[in-house]
């Protein structure tokens, strides 16, 4: 049976492709997962218990059950342990480690040529040294966003940042080249340093309101690392793997930057809402702000015929999208027609949003993408905002000066009533005040998001 281990890879292929466009829908997504999860399946078996010729045993069998055994119980504590609002670090976190794998396949296979005394030929050096070079700043990329994220490493800009980046890259390619016509190991090594150290310097100083662009870009990085894996072994599924991963990184990094209209480079370059700009605004300087009480605002909505939930960052801090849910059942049986508007950068990843309130059963035709809502908001009797700051921030039109100036918002202040529900007046992640708040129509709860809906729901039950 010659042909099993291109059947495996045949079906595993067929797994990454169907599950990645099922992802593309969030009512799909969770199939879409498992489906691609299955191919990888079929793709890690059919390499070690095929070869070209058939039945076959890998060596080192048991090592590889071991590493295999072990990362599956780490993974899975991690994924079933990790709050939503921590996914963006695992997601670095695991991403660091793909490009690790990558760099430690190429010094492997760099080993493999040096010891076998022969010269080295351009095809099979290119992808050992785009994967250790790709793979290295991946890697400490990643964990450095990592250490961002969580909160352990600040933003540091070097001063001529732009020069010191480039003079460490134009050594790296000039390195490569002596590599190249040596074969000497020090290169080789040197090299990795330097990518190490272009990691580093790559990530260190981006704003942390741009981490999730950045994480999606690195994972983009692993995927190309991992496609020279594939050439390298000239090994399709892993080369198709890993195209795939890049350039859906590659598609994510674009569609984020474009929802909050600003270009690559000046992610890269714009320091957004990192320490200098967090503490910009923490105060209601910009006039008097009207606080209501949750009676008021659930005879409101009572009597709406329309409501529009905005849910953002702060939804997910409070783990509100349960009491978010029954609030939205109760209007639904009051013949309120509820819907929730979703911004495609709220929260702190691509997709937060609607993971949540999926997570909680809300029906995936309630959720609205911006495009399309943002007509519907002059008919709307009350927006109720939850933890959302930024992307209803209006500044973003008004304000050339502002930091969001031209990223697309909700335009929730052309509806009738808008109820925002955040715990003071703090700034959300950009670090700016939000005139939204002072409007007229603007009624402020103040609490945590959870406390405040559940507070809502309760006055419902006795109106
Ligand atoms: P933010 O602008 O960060 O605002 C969140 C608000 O939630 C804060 O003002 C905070 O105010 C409130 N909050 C926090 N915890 C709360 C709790 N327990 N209960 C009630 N309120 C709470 O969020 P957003 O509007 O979702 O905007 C997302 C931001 O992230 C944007 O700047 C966006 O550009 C950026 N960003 C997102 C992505 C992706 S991919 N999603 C990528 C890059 C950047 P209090 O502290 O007063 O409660």
């Amino acid at each position: 049976m010659p042909y099993l281990l291109e059947i495996f890879y045949f079906l595993a292929s067929l797994g990454f492709v169907i599950g990645l466009k099922m992802m593309g829908k969030p009512d799909s997504a969770r199939k879409g997962n498992l489906v691609a999860g299955a191919g990888m399946a079929l793709a890690v078996l059919g390499t070690l218990f095929f070869n070209s010729q058939g039945v076959y045993v890998i060596p080192n069998f048991g090592w590889i059950m071991a590493g295999i055994a072990v990362g599956t119980i780490i993974g899975f504590v991690m994924a079933k342990k990790v709050q939503m609002t921590k996914m963006p670090e695992m997601v670095s976190l695991f991403n660091g480690m793909g490009g690790l794998c990558a760099a430690l396949i190429s010094i492997i296979e760099w080993r493999h040529i040096a010891g076998s005394g022969e010269g080295v030929e351009v095809l099979h050096y290119l992808p050992i040294l785009a994967g250790l070079i790709i793979g290295t700043i991946s890697f400490i990329g990643s964990m450095v966003a990592w250490g961002k994220l969580n909160g352990s490493l600040k933003d540091i800009l070097l001063p001529g940042q732009q020069l010191v980046n480039f003079v460490v890259l134009a050594a790296i390619t000039a390195v490569s080249i002596l590599l190249y016509q040596t074969g000497s190991d020090i290169y080789f090594y040197a090299i990795l340093v330097l990518s190490g150290i272009y990691g580093l310097l790559f990530v260190f100083p981006i704003g942390g309101a741009d981490m999730p662009v950045v994480i999606s870009l690195l994972n983009s990085f692993t995927g190309m690392a991992a496609a020279c894996g594939g050439f390298m072994y000239d090994n399709k599924v892993m080369l198709m793997g890993g195209i795939l991963v890049g350039s859906a990184g590659t598609i994510l990094t674009i569609v984020m930057c474009k929802a909050m209209n600003r270009s690559l480079k000046n992610v890269l370059l714009g320091n957004f809402g990192g320490g200098n700009t967090a503490q910009a605004s923490t105060s209601a300087s910009g006039g008097t702000v009207r606080e209501v009480q949750a009676t008021d605002v659930a005879i409101m909505m009572k009597y709406a015929s329309k409501v529009i939930v905005v849910p953002g960052y702060g939804l997910a801090v409070a783990q509100a999208q349960h009491v978010c849910h029954e609030l939205e059942e109760m209007l639904d049986a009051e013949g309120v027609d509820v819907k929730y508007a979703i911004h495609p950068v709220a929260g702190r990843m691509p997709g937060h949003m609607n993971v949540l309130l999926a997570e909680s059963n809300v029906s995936y035709d309630k959720l609205v993408e911006m495009d399309d809502i943002n007509s519907e908001f002059a008919t709307t009797d009350v927006v109720l905002v939850v933890g959302a700051n930024d992307v209803v921030n209006p500044a973003a039109k008004t304000d050339p000066a502002s930091p969001i100036y031209g990223m697309p918002i909700l335009d929730v202040e052309n509806a009738k009533q808008v109820i925002v529900l955040k715990r003071s007046m703090k700034a959300g992640y950009a670090g700016i005040e939000n005139e939204l708040f002072f409007k007229d129509k603007t009624g402020m709860l103040f609490g945590d998001a959870k406390d405040s809906i559940q507070k809502l729901v309760n006055e419902m039950k006795v109106l």
